[in-house]
């Protein structure tokens, strides 16, 4: 059984190589490393002692992906390729509608040419969009703030009419909460360019001294300390997952969406100081102003993932912070040595 990772070179993409090569399926990336580098696929091979062929090109692109599907015998796809920067897709909505759009639907189309019907998609909670009421269930509506969240939800759409026009089809959409932290043998991990958009990563160098002090984004929430509440998920009990959600995806046609969190939610402050304690390191931080477009709390309820996947995340808090910085630690300049 062969699993095509289209943006597999990435962060939660990387982990999830791993963790697919470990259940014994094989693995086939295609990726543009626009965000990511081969490295981490040569890392994945190490920690296996299995092969990720790697094809660099574009899931929007016909030509890349009829490549990969005449070079290898693809069984299931896993689709995390696009572009997932929430105040970028703000400042350049044409380029992520055009972009994430275009390669959820060359793809399908090329999946249905080669008679491939499994594929587990990667959704995101930010197609909740300001919802008060928590935990998040499945059956919420929804509704996004931001070009990127739509660019989810729109995907989502086009697969659900395309399972409900083509019964061939067996489609799974997972949405993400909050992914954080590395494979415990820092080998592989998240490796932002620039300065990290999101928490942990900022963290992580703040800690390792790369960046002065954090800015706390706000401490006036309606929540038990002020600052934003998260469910914060380990990156490796998301990648299980996706094992998961493609054995179910095996079994059951149509359309299926889950919640992959913890279904706890923790403040930032919280985080921060998980991470101290748990490192023995400082993390400098300021208050500063609300950022735009935050909400004020965030988590799931997983029952369903449990429930039909028979998913649960496993892994603390204290394993985040203490993986994401392991990670951070032997790879100061992540996957740039
Ligand atoms: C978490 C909390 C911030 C940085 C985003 C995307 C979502 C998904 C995950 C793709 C918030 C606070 C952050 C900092 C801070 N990505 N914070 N200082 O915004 O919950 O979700 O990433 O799918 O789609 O929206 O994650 O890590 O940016 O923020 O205080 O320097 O940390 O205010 O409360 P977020 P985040």
């Amino acid at each position: 059984m062969t699993v095509l990772l289209t943006g597999g070179a990435g962060y939660i993409g990387s982990h999830t190589a791993l963790s697919i090569l470990n259940s014994g399926k094989e693995v086939v990336v295609l990726d543009n490393l626009s965000n990511a580098s081969p490295e981490a696929l040569t890392r994945v091979e190490q920690l296996t002692g299995k092969k990720a062929p790697l094809v660099v090109g574009d899931c929007a692109n016909r030509e890349d992906l009829e490549k990969v599907f005449s070079q290898y015998k693809i069984d299931q796809v896993v689709h995390f390729a696009g572009l997932k920067a929430v105040g970028e897709s703000v400042a350049k909505p044409l380029m992520y509608y055009r972009n994430n759009l275009d390669a959820t639907l060359t793809l399908l189309e090329v999946m249905q040419e080669h008679g491939c019907f499994d594929i587990v998609f990667s959704s995101s909670a930010t197609v909740y969009g300001t919802i008060q009421e928590m935990p998040l269930k499945e059956t919420f509506p929804l509704g996004c703030t931001n070009p990127y969240g739509w660019t989810k939800f729109m995907s989502e759409q086009i697969l659900r009419d395309t399972g409900k026009a083509d019964p061939r089809f067996h489609i799974v959409l997972l949405r993400y909460f909050n992914p954080v932290g590395a494979h415990e043998s820092g080998q592989i991990g998240e490796d932002p360019s620039g300065i990290p958009n999101n928490l942990m990563p900022f963290i992580c160098q703040v800690a390792r001294g790369r960046l002065k002090e954090l800015a706390v984004f706000g401490n006036d929430y309606p929540t038990k300390d002020g600052t934003g509440v998260r469910d914060f998920i380990h990156v490796m009990d998301l990648a299980e997952g996706h094992l998961a959600a493609l054995s179910y995806a095996e079994k059951h046609a149509g359309v299926e969406v889950f919640n992959l969190g913890t279904g706890t939610g923790y403040s930032v402050l919280d985080l921060v100081h998980t991470f101290e304690k748990v490192n023995q390191i400082k993390v400098p931080y300021r208050i500063a102003p609300r950022r735009p477009g935050d909400i004020a709390t965030c988590y799931a309820d997983p029952s369903k993932a449990k429930e039909m996947l028979g998913w649960s995340a496993k892994r603390s808090l204290e394993d985040m912070c203490r993986d994401a910085w392991n990670w951070q630690k032997n790879n100061p300049d992540g996957y740039r040595r």
